[in-house]
């Protein structure tokens, strides 16, 4: 069997840790004033965090100090965090399981490619840091997504061709970075926010083992 490097992002591919980014940031824009919608957290996805927080000052037409900025981003990941401690392997998202327990059983390189810096500890918290072969996440990449570069490295480090790679994203920006590292993108979410992507899935109920085995084969 041909070699293939799978590379998943975290956020909103293997859990669904959108909601809990969103309370923690609508819990800071409130104590700032800012009204923050859910639309706005849709426009948060594969945004780092020094960059959410911009777009959130910027739509409350705020501006803050740098120290004042670094409290802001520490207040907003420490109650990130205590959402991430009652997590456990109940919120892997349906059917992520089988897709790489698949690819456990048929020796494919898996990585994952995240822009969070809390990447390790929610895979810790839900029990799957020992199904990767590779962890890229924020504390090992300086360009954010759809920059390639989390992606290329994750490739690098599963010593696979980044032709060779199948990227899953639920992100535009996540996309695009695949599609900028030469990867095969696979959308996971909504079509037509993800319009770009080579293979598009509401979600991993609808990927089969079978054409799991076609990409790995092709
Ligand atoms: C991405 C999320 O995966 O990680 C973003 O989609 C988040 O919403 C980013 O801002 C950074 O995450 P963290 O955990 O380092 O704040
Ligand atoms: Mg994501």
């Amino acid at each position: 069997m041909k070699k293939k490097g799978f590379i998943f992002d975290l956020d909103g591919v293997i859990v669904d840790t959108a909601k809990y980014h969103y309370l923690a940031w609508k819990k800071l824009a409130k104590s700032l004033d800012i009204d923050f919608t859910e639309t706005q957290n849709e426009q948060l996805k594969g945004v780092s965090r020094v960059k959410s927080l911009e777009k959130i000052l910027a739509w409350g037409n705020k501006s803050v100090s740098e120290d004042k900025f670094m409290e802001l981003m520490a207040l907003k990941n420490n109650d990130y965090l205590a959402f991430i401690n009652t997590m456990d392997e109940k919120e892997i998202l349906p059917d992520v399981p089988k897709i790489l327990d698949y690819l456990i059983e048929v020796n494919q390189p898996i990585a994952l490619g995240s822009a969070s810096k809390n990447a390790r500890a929610i895979l810790k918290k839900v029990n799957l840091i020992k199904a990767f072969n590779a962890i890229v996440d924020g504390t090992n990449v300086s360009k954010a997504k759809p920059d390639p570069e989390v992606f290329l490295n994750a490739a690098k480090e599963l010593a696979i061709i980044p032709q060779n790679c199948i990227v899953f994203e639920d992100s535009l920006a996540g996309i695009k970075a695949a599609n900028n590292a030469n990867m095969i993108s696979i959308g996971i979410g909504n079509a037509d926010v993800l319009q770009e992507a080579d293979y598009n899935f509401n979600d991993f109920t609808e990927i089969s083992v079978e054409f799991i085995k076609e990409l790995i084969d092709k």
